[in-house]
């Protein structure tokens, strides 16, 4: 295969734009826009994506269902986007069901064991009629797509999409499918939750691809045991190769932690409108800056953020009214009642955090929910601490993002369960997501941090976050991909 001519199509739910009622288009929100939009955007390629709304479904219909060219928000990349309409109540199911929570929280531990899941007909006809309809749905836009190419290559994203690559392989046994999962791969207990026949659709599903990546070789491990677990198949753990049911083929499963675009994530924080913000970012500011910028999801453990914060003015007095947290959180997932639960008691527990420590000039937590990527810039160019605790997290790009646009050397606390602290926690104050105590110490330490050792640690994330790009990851992927379609 010569790289630069592939015919390349991508297929994630989540597509790079969405329409409004005006027919603009907003920014896809989450790490999988972010990680795809370079590599869509300088190839020659195609992304087949799920439409989120009525007005992706108009737009997808006015190009008669086909891929047409569609530019960024911003005006600055140009995709070739297919939008595939599903019915409605499928994708309800699919996405409100079984995406999230079922597989995101299998995938996150978020699961309270001793009382859900509950697996009922409901969830069972969600998978049959929901998951599988909406993923056969985009199989068949994929394979359509590939009609009169040789040899194409598929890059499948996300755990929405397990059951869609052995549907393409049947159809298309020539084309090379990469999968690349953008959340953590969790060991093999906590997928005992889904009934074994579910269980074994989505990974006979995934390993119909030649090739299976992660953020993270602890991923990748998990990844191969649960199928020698759960799947009973031979897996050799040195070369990260998993026989395929059956016994023919060999599925690579790879490690390939994503880069942020350090160069583009710097071209926003320069715009007019982030200078905006900033001026009344820097009106308002205390002394100190503690900044978090997540969606309100229930891994980025949000609640225990706070509790902390709490935590340490109860026992740092001296710090009353010196410092603002700011939570900037995007509403997400809103029709899952979990998320809308969850929403309600980070607003609950705001108002007692804030009303314990206020007072009349002094709100300690200051909250935004909305999702304005020009306004986390200006956050991040001035935060002293940033925040980043999840529970447990694929790779989480915050913590790359904050370090190279941060004007004043401010301090990382890192959660140790996060992809990212693979590569920055040498460099961040790790902590426990769930140690309270060692999270509000953190915050101590952070913002009484000598000068020379802030400066020790951001150079050091800067450096780290700004040696590779996307490109780069994109790159070590096409290797494999080359060499793999070598050996078949
Ligand atoms: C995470 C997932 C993505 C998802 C994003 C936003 O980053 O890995 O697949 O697109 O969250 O979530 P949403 O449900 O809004 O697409």
């Amino acid at each position: 295969m010569s790289e630069g001519q592939v015919p390349l199509v991508l297929v994630s739910n989540r597509g790079p734009v969405t329409f409004d009622e005006h027919g603009e288009t907003q920014r896809g929100s989450g790490g999988v826009v972010t990680a795809l939009t370079g590599l869509a955007s300088h190839r020659a390629a195609i992304w087949i994506a799920s439409a989120m709304s009525e007005y992706d479904a108009k737009a997808s219909a006015e190009h008669d269902e086909r891929p047409f060219p569609v530019r960024s928000p911003s005006g600055d990349v140009e995709f070739r986007v297919r939008l595939v309409v599903s019915d409605p109540d499928a994708y309800d199911r699919f996405y409100n069901v079984v995406a999230n929570p079922m597989l995101w929280f299998i995938q996150h531990y978020l699961w309270d064991l001793s009382n859900a899941p509950d697996i009922r007909r409901e969830e069972i006809e969600a998978f049959d009629y929901g998951y599988n309809a909406v993923n056969e749905d985009l199989a068949r836009a994929v394979v359509q797509e590939l009609e009169d190419t040789e040899q194409p290559v598929v890059m499948i994203h996300d755990y929405h999409l397990y059951t869609l690559p052995e549907l393409v392989r049947r159809a298309r046994p020539d084309a090379f499918l990469h999968h690349f999962v953008h959340i953590p791969w969790t060991q093999s207990d906590s997928w005992r939750v889904l009934p074994t026949r579910i269980r074994e659709e989505i990974f006979t599903g995934l390993l119909a691809n030649d090739i299976v990546g992660f953020h993270t070789r602890s991923y990748q491990r998990n990844f191969l045991q649960c199928c020698r677990d759960l799947m009973d198949l031979d897996v050799d753990f040195q070369r990260g190769v998993v026989t395929a049911p059956g016994g023919e083929r060999e599925v690579w499963v790879r490690a390939y932690p994503l880069p942020i675009d350090h160069k583009a994530t710097r071209r926003i924080s320069q715009r007019a409108r982030v200078e905006q913000f900033e001026q009344e970012l820097l009106r308002r500011r205390r002394d100190f800056l503690i900044l978090r910028v997540d969606r309100a999801d229930l891994s980025k453990n949000v609640l225990r953020g706070f509790s902390a914060f709490d935590l340490f003015l109860e026992q740092h007095p001296e710090f009353s009214e010196r410092v603002t947290f700011l939570a900037q959180l995007m509403p997400s997932r809103t029709d899952v009642p979990q998320y809308a639960e969850y929403l309600e008691a980070i607003e609950a527990l705001v108002a007692v955090v804030n009303h314990r420590h206020g007072t009349p000039d002094w709100m300690p937590i200051q909250l935004k929910l909305r999702d304005d990527l020009e306004e986390a810039m200006a956050a991040y160019k001035h935060y002293d601490v940033l925040l980043v605790n999840a529970m447990f997290d694929g790779m989480n790009l915050v913590a790359k993002e904050g370090p190279i646009v941060n004007e004043r050397e401010g301090v990382s606390i890192l959660s140790e369960n996060t992809g990212a602290h693979e590569e920055l926690g040498e460099y961040a104050l790790s902590v426990n997501p769930f140690d309270i105590q060692e999270l509000a110490d953190a915050i101590y330490t952070a913002l009484t941090m000598a000068p020379a050792e802030k400066r020790r640690r951001s150079d050091g994330l800067v450096e780290i976050v700004t040696s590779r790009d996307p490109g780069d990851w994109i790159d070590e992927q096409l290797a494999d991909i080359r060499a793999k379609g070598r050996t078949r």
